[in-house]
């Protein structure tokens, strides 16, 4: 789900970030991550190490960064020959992409040799220094690394990665590092206030499949990313993440636990053993209303005739009303969405009231399926509060934000 282009002033903006290269390969990646961070919206300062600087040149990072490179403590850019504090003071994020195990193994042990590894050990205790590890896969499973990385996250570093996958020398396994426009949206969830710490939450996405023989079957345009934009907001906000989806062609947001279903029933089967242990509950699936009466076992085939098949429906289960209507003690603080094609504060008020749901967010359905931008009305008891059109993943955050202010004051019960 890429937003940066479609997300104004960037989902970084305002923020200032050191970008540390340790020596390897991934080096390259650094590079495009640069590029990421800036056109994020951060304003984004070099550091390289000596074995850094062997794999891709300061020059280019200068490029990419819009600011020139610092390689050595006793740079005499500094004030005071003082690189290390400098640097580190009125920053947001250290983070050392690519980090090599040697690179971790100094942190580890505190070493500061070179200006890279000196200003993690300076930075304020506040600024996060973020790791991104890169390396051969035995070099990564070696009990030592695996040691010093275990240190790095009790000392309070966060460790991204890395993944696995083909490397540079030819092997396959864990060591990659991780993709720049990954770490950079995990920068982005870095910086977002944990608003519903300790919560749980429970989404709906995407269409269902309601099946008519073993090949064919009726379903809708949902794209499902407005309901993976706010399992992914939900998740950066600190919850814990329950996604239940139906078929869609879509990344798991980071940290999102996802089960896939097909159709309605299955959606209800899910969902309904799982609310009573949920804080809250946002239905923005487009649930298919009806489902054939009877799926047939074999492929309907043509006979010849030129007859044509008549399909009867039954209507399936409304999963957000049911869920509505819990006990109680048992029922999560609900959110519906409406996609409505007219009138649709009309209808959004009037689907509030008969799901007996606290919060509905209604938007003009047909026209947002499968983009990456929309514009939503929260419509509750007080009334109606528009957000302005925006990124799915904006507009994700603002709805997570009134969520969580919401809450405290729900009948719903707490973590
Ligand atoms: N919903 C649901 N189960 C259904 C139908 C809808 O959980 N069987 C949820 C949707 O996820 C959404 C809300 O109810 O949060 C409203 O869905 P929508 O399709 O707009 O409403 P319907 O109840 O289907 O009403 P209508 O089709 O008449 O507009």
């Amino acid at each position: 789900m890429s937003e940066h282009c479609a997300d104004e002033g960037g989902p970084l903006a305002g923020r200032h970030i050191v970008l540390g290269l340790a020596g390897g390969v991934a080096c390259y990646k650094a590079a495009e991550l640069a590029r990421e961070l800036t056109r994020a919206g951060a304003s984004v300062q070099v550091v390289m190490t000596e074995a850094a600087c062997r794999f891709i040149t300061p020059v280019t990072m200068q490029a990419l960064s819009g600011r020139a490179v610092f390689t050595s403590q006793w740079d005499e850019r500094a004030p005071d020959r003082m690189a290390h504090i400098g640097l580190t003071r009125g920053a947001d994020a250290v983070v050392v992409a690519p980090a090599s195990a040697d690179f971790i193994a100094q942190l580890a042990q505190g070493r500061a040799a070179e200006l890279l590894a000196l200003l993690c050990l300076a930075r304020p205790a506040q600024v996060p220094l973020v790791v991104a590890p890169a390396m051969n896969r035995e070099m990564w499973a070696h009990p030592a690394t695996q040691r010093n990385v275990a240190q790095i996250r009790a000392d309070g570093a966060a460790v991204l990665g890395p993944a696995a996958g083909a490397q540079a020398c030819g092997e396959v396994g864990e060591g990659r590092m991780l993709e720049p426009d990954e770490l950079r949206d995990e920068l982005v969830a870095l910086f977002q206030p944990k608003l519903l710490a300790a919560r749980r939450v429970l989404v709906t996405a995407g269409p269902t499949f309601e099946a008519i023989d073993p090949v064919r079957g009726i379903t809708n345009r949902s794209s499902g990313k407005m309901g993976f934009a706010v399992a992914r907001a939900a998740a950066e906000a600190g919850a814990a993440v329950t996604l239940v989806a139906g078929p869609v062609a879509l990344a798991t947001p980071r940290g999102v636990t996802r089960i896939d279903v097909d159709s309605a029933e299955q959606m209800l089967a899910a969902v309904l053993p799982l609310a009573p242990s949920h804080d809250v509950f946002v239905a923005t699936a487009a649930v298919a209303d009806w489902r054939p009466a009877a799926r047939a076992e074999e492929k309907i085939k043509k006979d010849g005739s030129g007859a044509t098949p008549t399909l009867a429906f039954v209507e399936n289960p409304d999963i957000l009303a049911t869920v509505a209507r819990l006990p109680e003690a048992e029922r999560p603080w609900c959110v519906g969405f409406a996609a409505e094609s007219h009138d649709v504060l009309r209808h959004a008020r009037a689907k509030r009231l008969r799901k007996g749901v606290p919060l509905i967010v209604a938007n003009h359905g047909p026209s947002t399926f499968g983009r990456d931008d929309n514009a939503l009305v929260l419509v509750d008891a007080e009334g109606e509060r528009e957000l302005p059109h925006g990124a799915k993943i904006t507009l994700a955050r603002a709805l997570v934000a009134e969520i969580a202010a919401r809450l405290p004051r729900a009948a719903g019960r707490g973590p």
